[in-house]
């Protein structure tokens, strides 16, 4: 099928399989979840989460890939012609797109920055990092703009090239080598982690049973940061997996799904978490300084930087640390091609229906170059530390909108986190399960999901998760999301 000329589809249900799991295992699975995890009790956090994605994630997942493909358009698109009165929820998933890439984007340059700094140690001690120590390079990193604009140019430009090859030639042709590889560099670094002397320590502070989080930190505060991370991590509240199943066929067995992607998303969750705590609680036993499982979201960017550099050391440290970084990276372009798609399939979506040139190269650069510049101010604003003055390292404290030290509207990427992950998506989310589960009732999910002459399977648990599970957890993601943002100290 000519992309140039009509919507695209995915040439295999293995190859949309790839892309989907490719966008939900990003920067939510490798960074956010183990630091989210290590910051509130470990094994505890992991049940919550895993009852999140059991009663919330699966039936939105479903309920997203099912509108899509029974569309066949965009998240505008379908919210139109679903239900006029509820089209502007399409528009904030939307929005939510270009702001959220955004900064994912800054975030992926990141990554890449730390990858190149540990290949070029590999040849040159001091090359890379500049002889800095861990807590130091990060802190000058985030305040040079203009490495920042350069490393978030890249990321944006490796994103734009994939999505203008189109559905199943740029996007599923690179997750579908992608995710593989993704695993088997994973793998390469749980192995070395699990080894390293003290590594059990890790493992127990995630598979121990210890619930001593719920009071001390308190079961509210677990739940909601749970929650949250569950819809990040799962790309779901924005229309993503809505544009994602616009372009399935309609033999595919859409629940068989609905199920394999949580369930790869959670894997890739537990891999990332036992690539990293075991490591940190090796080199923690160890008495190297500055390490601990609570570090919050300086974990990936200090923390883990210090384990391969002063923890492991020389070349193995620097080869493993480069190992690691690039494998970060690759999760984030699977992730970002997916949000680029959301923004881009509505410009599509419109010329296909006025019978005109779809146009996805054209439309990819330049909402890809909107979407670039969306991110800029990110990269100028040190993360709110002053550009001019010092970094103070309580910075990465405030991304992902999920810190207790967090300062609202202290820089950009704060207030753009706000907007999307803090209100524009959980409040589409929550619409969607009124709209479908209230108004115009499940049973058009059903239908659709019957579609190709396969009979629906868990209609039954399904349904009762879609309609009263899910918006009462969303409700929670909102008010926590609120919380954090306006320090009202509800939870
Ligand atoms: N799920 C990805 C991650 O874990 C990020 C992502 C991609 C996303 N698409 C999304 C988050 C849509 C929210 C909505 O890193």
């Amino acid at each position: 099928m000519n992309n140039e000329n009509s919507r695209g589809q995915w040439g295999s249900n293995f190859g949309f399989l790839m892309a989907a799991v490719g966008s939900a295992v990003g920067l939510g699975n490798i960074w956010g979840f183990p630091y989210k995890m290590g910051a509130n009790g470990g094994f505890a956090f992991l049940i919550v989460y895993l009852a999140m994605v059991t009663f919330v994630g699966f039936a939105t997942m479903l309920g997203e890939l099912a509108l899509g493909r029974k569309t066949g358009l965009g998240v505008i698109g379908t919210y139109k012609v679903l239900y006029k009165k509820f089209a502007w929820v399409g528009w904030l998933g939307f929005l939510s797109g270009f702001l959220i890439l955004g900064f994912y984007s800054v975030l992926g340059g990141y990554t890449l920055r730390y990858a190149l700094g540990f290949l070029m140690e590999i040849f040159s001690k001091g090359a890379g990092f500049g002889g800095m120590g861990s807590g130091e390079f990060f802190g000058s990193f985030i305040i040079n703009g203009g490495a920042n604009v350069m490393f978030h140019a890249i990321f944006m430009g490796l994103t734009i090239v994939i999505v203008m090859g189109g559905i199943s030639g740029g996007i599923e042709k690179f997750t579908k080598i992608a995710m593989p590889a993704l695993l088997v560099m994973l793998l390469i670094v749980i192995i070395r982690s699990l080894t390293l002397e003290g590594a059990s320590t890790g493992v127990a502070f995630m598979f121990a049973p210890n619930f001593a989080a719920f009071s001390e930190i308190g079961f509210m505060k677990v739940l909601k940061t749970a929650a949250g991370q569950m819809f990040f991590s799962l790309s779901l509240g924005m229309g993503c997996m809505i544009t994602y199943g616009s372009y399935l066929s309609k033999s595919e067995n859409l629940e068989k799904n609905a199920l394999i992607i949580p369930i790869a998303d959670t894997i890739f969750a537990l891999l990332a978490g036992l690539a990293v705590m075991p490591a940190v609680g090796a080199f923690m036993s160890q008495g190297v300084e500055g390490i601990s499982f609570g570090a919050g979201p300086g974990l990936l960017f200090v923390t883990l930087h210090q384990v391969f550099s002063v923890g492991m050391g020389g070349f193995i440290g620097n080869l493993f640390g480069f190992v690691f970084y690039f494998l970060v990276f690759i999760a984030a372009v699977t992730s970002s091609i997916s949000l680029l798609e959301v923004c881009t399939a509505f410009f599509i979506d419109r010329n296909v229906s006025k019978g005109v040139k779809a146009n996805r190269k054209m439309i990819t650069i330049i909402t890809g170059l909107v979407v670039f510049a969306v991110g800029v101010p990110v990269c100028l604003d040190g993360l709110g530390s002053g550009v001019a003055g010092g970094a103070t390292i309580d910075i990465p404290a405030v991304m992902f909108g999920m810190s207790e030290v967090r300062v609202a509207f202290d820089c950009w990427l704060d207030f753009y986190d706000m907007i999307a992950e803090g209100v524009f998506m959980p409040l589409g989310a929550i619409l969607m399960s009124v709209m479908i589960g209230w108004i115009l009732k499940t049973d058009i999910i059903k239908s659709e999901v019957e579609e190709g002459g396969i009979k629906m399977k868990a209609y039954a648990f399904w349904d009762i998760c879609f309609k009263f599970i899910v918006p009462i957890g969303i409700l929670f993601v909102l008010m926590g999301q609120l919380d954090d943002f306006f320090g009202l100290g509800i939870f």
